[in-house]
């Protein structure tokens, strides 16, 4: 285990057999629909790359890539799109791919802007959820993991860019962000 973790919330083990389900799960639902994956950047790429391979249908994949001004380790509700997608969403079936729900309002903000633009549908598949913290009446059509409200990194998800490379999630000792 990495010196900067101070314990393990989910494993590898534990995270890809969710992601095989969520696959699973997935692949039944979107079979016929060529559905337009879209991988919110940074944080969920890992998950992205790991749950289209566990979709065993046609789809394609495009990235987005958002910022929300504001404090540090909290989402401000205010979102800059920095890169938007490729491709057009208009009667398209998009599946955002989120890494952690919080507050909700970066999705919300997301969700608004895809419907505006005409899609046929628009869900979410997040791998995980801190209920706890909304602050919007988003639900994610499909969660991973309900996780506490700790700081939690790995598996895409970083404090100041470190730690998206650990293959499990963990929380992060507090000495690391307290200095
Ligand atoms: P909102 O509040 O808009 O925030 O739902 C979603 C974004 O906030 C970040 N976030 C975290 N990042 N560990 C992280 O590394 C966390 O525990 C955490 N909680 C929220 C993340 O970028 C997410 O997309
Ligand atoms: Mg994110």
């Amino acid at each position: 285990m990495h010196d900067d973790i101070q314990e393990i919330l989910l494993s590898e083990e534990v995270i890809q057999n969710k992601v095989r389900e969520l696959g699973k799960q997935l692949s039944q639902e979107y079979e016929g629909k060529n559905p337009l994956c879209i991988c919110v950047l940074k944080g969920a790429a890992p998950f992205m790359a790991d749950l289209v391979r566990r979709m065993e249908i046609p789809l394609e994949m495009d990235f987005m890539a958002v910022s929300s001004y504001g404090a540090y380790t909290q989402s401000s509700g205010v979102v800059r799109i920095v890169k938007d997608l490729d491709t057009p969403v208009e009667g398209r079936h998009v599946l955002v791919v989120e890494d952690i729900i919080d507050s909700g309002l970066t999705l919300s903000y997301l969700l608004e802007l895809l419907r505006g633009r005409n899609t046929a549908s628009a869900k979410v598949v997040t791998l995980l959820d801190k209920p706890t913290r909304r602050t919007t009446g988003l639900k994610p059509d499909y969660s991973g993991f309900e996780v506490p409200d700790a700081f939690v990194v790995g598996y895409g998800l970083d404090y100041a860019e470190k730690y998206r490379n650990l293959p499990y999630i963990g929380v992060l000792k507090e000495e690391i962000y307290s200095v």
